[in-house]
């Protein structure tokens, strides 16, 4: 086992943060995470595990031991009547994993293509787009406790999924999502269970206007596939060519009153009418309307083509990317009343 020192994490982290990491370990199998937890000098500091590392925020160097998850691995499981259960190691690539599922014949992801990151880091943010979460496709997940060494598995409500969160985003302290696992596990594998027969979801106007653009009334799931990676080329920055962490904060809930008085004032307002009665507002909408898109705060600026991803001009550091959301959050709040939260882990 090694431990690196003094590791630069700028390309180890999709918005490209300078930074680095005091010592850190790259795991490629549960026995690896093992033998970290059994050196008592190791297994007594604080750890933090990175993944793709498409979701952090990191706004200094990283002192707790960081554990770079680099377990691989694809397989079918199981075939049932019901659904295909695949199964893919933490480190696997999560947009070559689709990929995969896709050639194999095990349609079901194709709507959730391209997003940045790794297979481990999806169920701890319950990633999603074009109208599927991660949650409608999850089967379980094995991850080990790092303070006991403890292997265990998890199923979907276990794992506490909401919107953009889980109970690996809540401390045990928080108490607000059952067990609070938030530094305490690295997940290992995550098996998915893609419903058979296969069903296109659709119903999201950009894909609606791919389908009636192409004139095709029963799309495929790699049609589908093809549609949402044109769409996010579009208009969401390569993480390679311009470092960003996606969606830099969540969509905001308000109440239908909320709602109906910044419909009173900004009649353009963009809202989608929630099941439980509640309203989603799109925060892209609301940090463009306060004039933000394509302005920087030193390396750090708001993307020109969607003002909800913040991206790294250069060599941003952590400190110009909090200080440039701190600034979108106060300037949503004096004209909107609604406190923008972040999406991304901050570290
Ligand atoms: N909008 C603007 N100006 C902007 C950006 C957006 O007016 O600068 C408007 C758009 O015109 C649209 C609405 O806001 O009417 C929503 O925009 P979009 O469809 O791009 O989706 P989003 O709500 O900004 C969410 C997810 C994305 C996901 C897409 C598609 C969150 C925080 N973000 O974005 O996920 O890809 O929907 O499903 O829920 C991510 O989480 O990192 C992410 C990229």
């Amino acid at each position: 086992m090694l431990v690196e020192k003094n590791v630069p994490l700028q390309a180890l982290n999709s918005f490209r943060i300078v930074a680095k990491a005091f010592s850190m370990v790259r795991v490629a199998s549960q026995a690896d995470v093992q033998t970290v937890l059994a050196n008592a000098e190791l297994a007594a500091q604080a750890k933090f595990v990175l993944g793709g590392g498409s979701n952090i925020v990191l706004t200094g160097d990283v002192k707790a031991l960081v554990l770079k998850v680099e377990i691989m691995g694809r397989r079918l499981v199981q075939e049932t009547g019901k659904a295909f259960v695949v199964e893919a190691g933490a480190g696997e690539n999560w947009h070559d994993f689709v990929q995969w599922t896709l050639q194999q014949g095990y349609p079901g992801l194709e709507n959730m293509a391209l997003i940045p990151g790794s297979v481990g880091a999806a169920p701890v943010q319950n990633i999603g787009a074009y109208g599927v979460e991660l949650q409608d496709r999850f089967d379980s997940l094995d991850a080990i406790d790092l303070q006991t060494g403890r292997l265990f598995t998890l199923n979907a409500a276990q794992c506490a999924f909401g919107y953009r969160d889980s109970v690996f985003k809540h401390s045990a302290a928080s108490g607000s999502a059952g067990l609070g696992l938030a530094g305490r596990a690295l997940i290992t594998q995550v098996r998915f269970a893609l419903p058979k027969p296969w069903k296109p979801v659709l119903g999201y106007a950009d894909l609606e206007r791919k389908m009636a653009d192409e004139g095709v009334t029963q799309a495929t799931a790699g049609q589908i596939f093809q549609w949402v990676c044109d769409i996010r080329r579009a208009k969401l920055p390569d993480p390679r060519v311009i470092g960003n962490a996606g969606s830099f904060f969540k969509n905001p809930t308000v109440t239908p009153e909320q709602c109906a008085d910044i419909i009173a004032r900004d009649p353009k307002v963009v809202y989608y009418p929630l099941l439980d009665g509640s309203i989603k507002l799109a925060a892209g909408w609301l940090i463009d309307a306060c004039g933000w898109k394509g302005k920087t705060v030193g390396h750090a600026g708001v993307y020109e083509k969607q003002a909800l991803v913040l991206v790294n001009h250069g060599d941003a550091t952590g400190g110009e990317v909090m200080t440039l959301a701190k600034a979108i959050q106060i300037s949503v709040y004096e004209r909107f009343g609604i406190r923008l939260e972040p999406e991304p882990v901050l570290v």
